[in-house]
């Protein structure tokens, strides 16, 4: 939601900032700016539109021997996109970017107001800028005036702020919102996110919630602590690019029986789970008397899928939260609730809140988290990695398969460790999930062709509805999303059963039902509901397992999943459902990677 970037140093700093943005852009593309200390002070440049649109106006209207620039990538959120709600914001001899929301704005703008400032923009960033200027005006130097304007704020930011007077000197500060600071060999640099540095340097620390940094050419200091303490991430910039496919979406959903892999085997010691790389030990169980998971869209749907699966194998309680309820409809909690916050990129505004609540609750708390050193992997009491890599595609797909695969094997884990599956079941779980679900993965992804024909015939349609029953209903639910996250196409996920209820008036000559069908005890069920929609006119996709011996017969298209145990069937599934969303979207010529109204990093409420 938003990303910033920040660089000063010895080399032009606009091309740096403006193939960072690129990097940031999945994290907000509907406008995009960079102010630039050149040769006759700070100039600012911005535009409505994409990177793209900036560096048109760069080519335009350079900003030569500029060593010293920050930039920023919007999402909208007070204000539409225009070039004058777009950032950076100036006001009076301070420029600043800013990712997050401050919350109180508009109080804190009418007393601006009666101070005398004139805002020409709708945004609340506007307003942060313009008090932290009334106090770099009245004489503060900038840490002091960063510190006196934001203990008037309440919300969320990482602002990276520029002030005339402070040559090629870049102050930042962060609460709510993600910034890490990095190190390079040419200067030094900030921005939302490391990938986006991953072109520059590799050496890079995270900021705290509240620390004040002040970065220039020669080094980096943060305010009441001094040199950051500086880390190497192993992330390549290599992984973080294209690498050959058309989309970024491609090529994360073809990585994915790696990433599988990857999440797992750090949790695999002789065939067994062993989560004691996090931290996890037996004792870590005994106590448990329920689980909530909470998260939000995907990883919310990896806790639906989850939960029943927990439930069954552990024999303790397990429901999957939306985040954005879960501190305002608090559930009932106990001493021995554990609550698992899933999210891809460790920053999301609401997981991270409810992440809080729960241990304001004095709840035991685990994250399961792909982006390394973010705020929820850092603030919850346990921290499992999903080890996907970066996910540059604002629809997840790797980071949902390895959130589903990791929260799958800590059931297994669980259920081993309190004695109630024997040691045999937990190997044999183990190792489908290892062995065989990146496998059928790897067999449902060279099926293309037949995907893509499914897609043709669906691609029109006004309406799609999925359907699934137990397991299936929750595959559906990530499916539905998937779907219309991409393609526009409007999709609702039903349970099977649920339909006649009354949706199924919705059902007119055509309309694309698609079925999924992996658990074999409900094969029968699922194929009366089938008949039920064709027998309506509806047009009838099945993806099921080979053990649905009558699907030809039952529904108009059937995509029968590699043969495998009931674990590989539910990955298979996942798979195809991911594909049929890609083609459905690629067919109607959308935007697969950057889809309309959204952004990757969702760090507001
Ligand atoms: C959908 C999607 C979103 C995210 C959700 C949570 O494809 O990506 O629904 O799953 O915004 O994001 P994270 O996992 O980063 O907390």
């Amino acid at each position: 939601m938003c990303g910033i970037i920040g660089y000063t140093g010895f080399e032009e700093a606009t091309g740096k900032v403006t193939c960072g943005l690129e990097i940031l852009e999945y994290r907000g593309y509907d406008s995009v700016g960079i102010c630039a200390k050149g040769q006759d002070g700070i100039k600012l440049l911005k535009t409505k539109g994409r990177v793209s649109s900036l560096n048109e106006a760069l080519s335009k209207s350079p900003i030569d021997s500029a060593f010293c620039a920050i930039g920023h990538t919007r999402w909208a959120t007070h204000g539409a996109p225009s070039d004058t709600n777009a950032h950076p914001h100036n006001v009076g001899r301070t420029y600043l970017v800013h990712n997050g929301i401050i919350e109180n704005y508009k109080e804190l703008k009418a007393e601006l107001e009666k101070g005398g400032v004139k805002f020409l923009s709708e945004t609340d960033t506007e307003v942060g800028c313009a008090l932290i200027n009334k106090y770099y005006e009245e004489g503060c130097d900038p840490h002091t005036a960063i510190l006196k304007a934001t203990g008037f704020m309440h919300g969320s930011y990482a602002f990276a702020i520029m002030f005339e007077g402070e040559d090629n000197t870049i102050y930042a500060v962060r609460k709510g919102s993600p910034l890490i600071i990095a190190k390079g060999i040419d200067g030094y640099y900030l921005a939302s996110d490391l990938t986006a540095l991953l072109p520059f340097t590799k050496v890079y620390c995270s900021l705290n919630e509240g620390e004040v940094v002040r970065l220039t050419k020669d080094g980096a200091f943060i305010f009441n602590k001094g040199e950051p303490d500086w880390k190497v991430t192993n992330m390549s910039f290599e992984s973080a690019k294209k690498g050959g496919y058309d989309h970024f979406m491609l090529k994360e959903m073809n990585e994915q029986p790696n990433a599988i892999k990857n999440a797992l085997s750090p949790r695999i010691k002789d065939g067994l789970p062993d989560f004691s790389c996090d931290g996890i030990d037996d004792s870590f169980f005994e106590d448990i008397k329920e689980i909530h998971i909470v998260a939000c869209g995907s990883a919310m749907h990896a806790g639906l899928l989850a939960a029943p699966i927990i439930e069954g194998l552990c024999m303790v309680p397990c429901r999957s939260y939306i985040a954005s309820e879960y501190r305002y409809n608090p559930p009932f909690t106990q001493k021995g609730t554990l609550v698992i916050i899933v999210s891809q990129s460790g920053e999301t505004a609401d997981s991270l809140a409810s992440l809080r609540y729960a241990k304001s609750q004095g709840l035991k708390t685990l994250g399961i988290v792909n982006a390394v050193e973010t705020t929820i992997a850092r603030e919850a009491d346990f921290c499992a990695y999903t080890y996907a890599g970066p996910e540059i595609a604002v629809a997840t797909t790797k980071g949902y398969t390895t959130q589903a695969s990791l929260l799958y094997l800590f059931a297994v884990a669980m259920s081993f460790k309190k004695g109630i599956t024997d040691k045999e079941n937990a190997k044999s779980l183990t190792e489908c999930l290892f062995f065989e679900a990146p496998q059928v993965v790897e067999q449902t992804l060279e099926r293309g062709e037949e995907i893509k024909a499914i897609a043709k015939e669906i691609y029109e349609s006004q309406s799609i509805f999925y359907i699934g029953r137990g397991l299936d209903y929750a595959l559906s639910q990530e499916a539905s999303l998937k779907l219309k996250e991409i393609s526009y196409v409007h999709c609702e996920a039903y349970a099977a059963g649920e339909l006649k209820h009354g949706t199924i008036s919705l059902i007119e000559r055509g309309t694309p039902v698609i079925a999924i069908a992996t658990e074999e005890a409900l094969f029968d069920k699922m194929d009366s509901n089938i008949k039920e929609v064709k027998s309506r006119g509806s047009h009838t996709v099945l993806i099921c397992t080979d053990k649905m011996e009558n699907a030809h017969a039952c529904a108009d298209r059937v995509f029968v999943l590699p043969r495998s145990s009931r674990i590989g069937g539910i990955f298979g599934a996942i798979l195809a459902v991911q594909m049929i969303a890609y083609e459905v979207a690629r067919l109607r010529g959308c935007d697969i990677d950057k889809p309309r109204n959204l952004a990757k990093s969702v760090t507001v409420e």
